[in-house]
């Protein structure tokens, strides 16, 4: 068909000035190549190269087998430098304790089965009682002694109802030597069978033998304290030299927190590989829970928030809501292995909403979701700038915070920068900026989460894992930062 171009003289304006509506047109062509450009840019950049190297997941059984394939495609090699601990590192524990009190003036350290007795001897809470917590007590007493060379080492004892010894004795607590027990029968007062075996050769023991200065952990019930009190014991909460003994953790610790905290990054990243939109929030959950525990983590919570439910830092929504394309994905979550736990979070872009090559684009709603997650990780790099041998806890969360308020986001940073981290995934000492009489010290472990969360719009958060150095800039043991909302 042949074309027939007529020209009007009177719309031609080349010679004319424009007309009012051709300015209105030329703003619109404009508009519209831009438009046009950023539709071209977008289908250019955002196709199946970001998704998964295999057929798109459309089904949850579909994702999660892409996942877990996902995942163990790398081969996991940050898990490879992990390994249980040796009896060799409890003893040495144990005996840094006895150190501890001698400094403290304490004669006793005594703690019931949970973090702090599975620090010192390898037994939690559920290990000892899978049932429940009882009322009966089972305590292990560390006193420190003076040995042939006279370097101070710890003297063990489990305080233990008389019919439990033999349980006790078969969960091959980690000694060189025999365990030792003090049995009580059900009719004796636990305390008071204490009192009457106690060691008297303590060196600490700066009191009289009626009344031994004993120093019992956090993570003991009440009634303990105060049935040791009743029977003559003079009982003193955890605190000074005691309380840094877990502190700082051996290269064995180290490389425990650096596998458990890298496979769960890169169990996040495997999973964001795969995911579709309509998830619920509960089903990428549950995906990666069963995509952590495919490598031997056990995923020991799992927070996964979509947009505005995300501007509660720990959720408490009921995780129906959808994913879509330019939904914010918050997921914080830890996992364990070999009792070392990992807590990291990320927040990021589905894979389904490509990264355009010009950000101008965008609406203005994604961009201050751009604009956030930028000043946090901004945020995230001053904290860590921070985190040096000598500086004090304070300082590390002061040097985040300002990053924020300059932005203008002081209030939404609603929380703490960060806590340490071990066999717990929160320890003390914890970084708050009232926290300012505690100092680093090279060995500590300790996540750094700065966050904005904006309510009824979206939360951004980036949590890394950091060990203090005796110099200069601090170890991330998260294997690398984030570098983008599409690269979390
Ligand atoms: C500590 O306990 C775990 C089980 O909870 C066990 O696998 C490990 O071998 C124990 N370590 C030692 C040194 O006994
Ligand atoms: C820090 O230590 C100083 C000096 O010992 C003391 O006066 C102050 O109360 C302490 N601050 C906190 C928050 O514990």
């Amino acid at each position: 068909m042949k074309l027939h171009i007529v020209v009007d003289e009177r719309n031609d304006t080349r010679y004319k000035r424009p007309t009012l509506s051709s300015k209105v047109r030329n703003v619109l062509f404009t508009a519209s190549v831009f438009a046009g450009t950023c539709l071209f840019l977008i289908s250019k950049f955002g196709h199946p190269e970001s998704y998964s190297s295999f057929s798109h997941p459309q089904t949850i059984a579909e994702f999660q087998k892409c996942s877990i394939k996902t995942f163990l495609d790398t081969g996991l090699p940050f898990l490879s430098s992990a390994s249980p601990l040796p009896i060799s590192e409890f003893v040495s524990r144990r005996n840094s304790l006895a150190k501890a009190l001698l400094q403290d003036g304490i004669d006793a350290f005594i703690v019931e089965p949970g973090y702090t007795f599975k620090y010192y001897a390898n037994i939690s809470q559920p290990d000892w009682e899978v049932w429940e917590p009882e009322e009966r007590p089972f305590l292990m007493i560390v006193q420190p002694i003076t040995s042939g060379t006279r370097e101070i080492t710890a003297r063990t004892r489990f305080l233990a109802p008389s019919f439990e010894v033999e349980r006790a004795r078969l969960l091959g607590m980690p000694f060189e030597e025999e365990v030792e027990f003090i049995p009580w029968e059900e009719h004796w007062n636990p305390y008071a069978t204490l009192l009457q075996n106690w060691d008297t050769s303590s060196p600490s023991h700066a009191h009289t033998i009626s009344n031994p200065k004993v120093m019992v952990d956090d993570e003991i019930r009440d009634f303990i304290p105060r049935g040791l009190s009743l029977s003559g014991f003079n009982v003193a909460g955890l605190g000074s030299e005691v309380e840094k003994v877990k502190q700082t953790k051996t290269p064995g610790e180290v490389e425990l927190l650096r596998a458990v905290n890298t496979g769960t990054v890169e169990a996040v990243r495997a999973m964001r590989k795969c995911m579709y939109p309509s998830l619920t929030e509960n089903e990428v959950t549950n995906v990666l829970d069963d995509t952590l525990r495919a490598a031997g983590l056990e995923p020991f919570f799992d927070i996964v928030l979509f947009d505005e439910d995300a501007s509660n830092p720990h959720g408490g929504t009921d995780g129906s809501k959808v994913l879509e394309a330019e939904t914010f994905v918050l997921i914080d979550v830890g996992a364990h292995l070999h009792g070392y736990s990992s807590d990291i979070c990320r927040t990021f872009f589905p894979p389904f909403f490509p990264k355009p090559s010009s950000l101008s684009c965008l609406s203005p709603a994604i961009k201050e979701k751009l604009a956030v997650w930028d000043i946090v990780f901004e945020a995230q790099k001053q904290s860590l700038h921070a985190l040096k041998s000598g500086n004090t806890a304070a300082s590390v969360d002061i040097a985040a915070r300002g990053v924020i308020e300059k932005a203008g986001y002081a209030d939404a940073f609603t929380h703490r920068v960060g806590h340490g981290i071990g066999i717990k995934a929160h320890e003390s000492p914890y970084l708050n900026k009232g926290n300012v009489n505690v100092t680093l010290r090279a060995g500590m472990t300790f996540t750094s989460e700065p966050g904005v969360y904006l309510v009824g719009k979206f939360g951004a958060r980036h949590e890394d894992i950091l060990l203090v150095k005796e110099e200069g800039e601090p170890e991330i043991l998260t294997g690398r930062r984030a570098t983008g909302p599409w690269d979390p």
